[in-house]
């Protein structure tokens, strides 16, 4: 049998990330942030000069990013980038790598490598369309505009960095629009995919939310 995938995507600062790292820890499972790939395409292109509309280039630093994981810190040619991957400048920089197909393609194999028993969560935008079409369980998890910004402030005020209510809300609505809007991989949700609207909804609701679907 097939190693089983629980796919959860979703747009920005929806709580995904924070809800598929919880689902994985209680059924064991690796767990898959396939943003912080983007990211770090994104951070790795700004920091070497790289245009962040060179295809070609980037395509070509996706397929050897210098980049590990080990105990949820991120690390660029050994430097510790959690921080400086969650950035708005990276934020932005990954949504804007994202659109191009090349970029995707050089990631594809890096994220299917995650599937190991005894099973993996991942988290996206694509997961379920893409990258694990077969996936068991599909969720695509949202929330409104506003609560999604409210909850992206919080957390950076969390870890001590700048943040701006206003600025932040259209940085949000513009990845939104971009991530929709794409030819390759848009951010949507799929028709065997289950809707989590998390509005008005805490973390432990959605989890249960999660683990109910994957029982079932
Ligand atoms: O999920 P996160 O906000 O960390 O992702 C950052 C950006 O990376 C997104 O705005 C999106 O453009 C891109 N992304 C993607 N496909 C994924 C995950 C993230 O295009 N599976």
């Amino acid at each position: 049998r097939p190693v089983p995938v629980v796919a959860i995507d979703g747009p920005s600062a929806s709580g995904k990330g924070t809800v598929a790292a919880r689902v994985a820890e209680a059924l064991g499972y690796h767990y898959l942030d396939s943003g912080s790939l983007y990211r770090l395409v994104a951070l790795a292109a700004m920091r070497a000069g790289i245009a962040l509309d060179d295809e070609r280039a980037l395509a070509t630093l996706a397929a050897a990013l210098p980049a590990h994981f080990e105990a949820e810190r991120v690390f660029l040619e050994g430097e510790d980038v959690s921080d400086a991957i969650r950035t708005e400048e990276a934020s932005v920089g990954a949504s804007k790598v994202a659109v191009m197909p090349a970029v995707r393609a050089a990631l594809l194999d890096r994220q299917r490598d995650y599937r190991r028993a005894p099973g993996l969560v991942a988290e996206g935008r694509d997961m379920g369309s893409v990258v694990f079409p077969d996936a068991g369980t599909k969720v695509f998890l949202t929330a409104g505009v506003e609560a999604r910004a409210r909850r992206r402030y919080k957390q950076l005020m969390e870890k001590g960095m700048a943040a701006n209510m206003e600025s932040l809300l259209k940085d949000l609505q513009d990845r939104d629009a971009r991530d929709a809007a794409r030819a390759v991989a848009p951010l949507q949700k799929l028709p065997d995919a289950a809707l989590l609207d998390t509005t008005e909804l805490g973390v432990e609701q959605a989890v249960g939310f999660v683990l109910g679907r994957v029982r079932s």
